[in-house]
């Protein structure tokens, strides 16, 4: 199957079976012209709700109960969705990019799919079905300033993708400490390729930067509008996972000293 196809599929098919499909092989032959996709079709019942105030998360207090801890899951797996989406809408606006960063795009594409079955088969065993809850548009905000991909890896692997190197290991310990370590145990899983899939950021921000600038100066100067540095972090901030990642010493001082939002 061709790149293109695959993610024509993920955005124009409503149905989750589609969006979570993996072919057997992937060629990228014709990239095709560049296509800009508006919104993704969703099933009924997994579009986009506008939020209200009933929707925020449960606190960490609550989370020895399971369907607080299923809503979470809930939420992290809306999340995956849409990182699933937002990759493919990648794919389509970016056929001129380098034939291996789409392949890098793709590989992580499908470790996204992934984690989205894993949320579902837990969030299941907790009693919830994916759907249940309301789904918001989230990143998907972002998209019409993704013009380039060195905006779309600033914005998705450096900034949304960056913050679950402190989220998904802190709610690790949470589900831990609330004695669900099947739960914790696949946040460690998510932060485990997380760490990769910023890693692949890292490495075509340095790849496509002006050597004259900073890859921290580079970083800033390429995130959409009115998203402060700060939404790359979680109050509590872990700089051995940005090392891990690759990310120089000036990035991780200058994201530890911003405040977070
Ligand atoms: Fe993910
Ligand atoms: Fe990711």
């Amino acid at each position: 199957m061709e790149l293109r196809e695959w993610a024509l599929q993920i955005l124009s098919s409503g149905r989750l079976e589609d969006k979570l499909f993996f072919p057997t092989e992937l060629t990228d032959f014709s990239p095709g012209p560049a296509l800009l996709w508006k919104e993704p079709s969703r099933a009924l019942g997994m579009t986009f709700q506008p939020h209200s105030r009933q929707d925020r998360l449960p606190r960490p207090s609550e989370l020895f109960q399971a369907d607080k801890r299923a809503i979470c899951l809930h939420r992290f797996a809306g999340h995956e969705l849409l990182a699933v989406e937002i990759m493919a809408y990648a794919l389509l606006a970016f056929p001129e990019a380098p034939p291996h960063f789409r392949k890098g795009v793709a590989h992580t594409l499908k470790e996204e799919q992934d984690h989205v079955k894993r949320y579902q088969k837990r969030m299941q065993e907790l009693g919830l079905q994916f759907g249940d809850l309301p789904l918001y548009r989230g990143f998907w905000s972002y998209v019409p300033h993704l013009t380039t991909p060195l905006r779309y890896i600033s914005a998705m692997s450096l900034t949304f993708e960056m913050a679950n190197l402190d989220f998904a290991p802190i709610y690790s310990q949470l589900f831990a400490e609330h004695g669900d370590l099947l739960s914790s145990e696949l946040m460690q899983g998510i932060f485990e390729d997380e760490i990769g899939h910023v890693s692949f950021g890292c490495r075509w921000l340095k790849n496509w930067k002006d050597p004259q600038h900073s890859a921290w100066e580079t970083w800033k100067a390429h995130l959409p509008p009115r998203t402060p540095p700060s939404q790359a972090r979680a109050p509590l901030f872990f700089s051995q996972h940005r090392r891990l990642a690759g990310l120089d010493e000036e990035w991780i001082k200058n994201l530890e000293l911003s405040a977070p939002g």
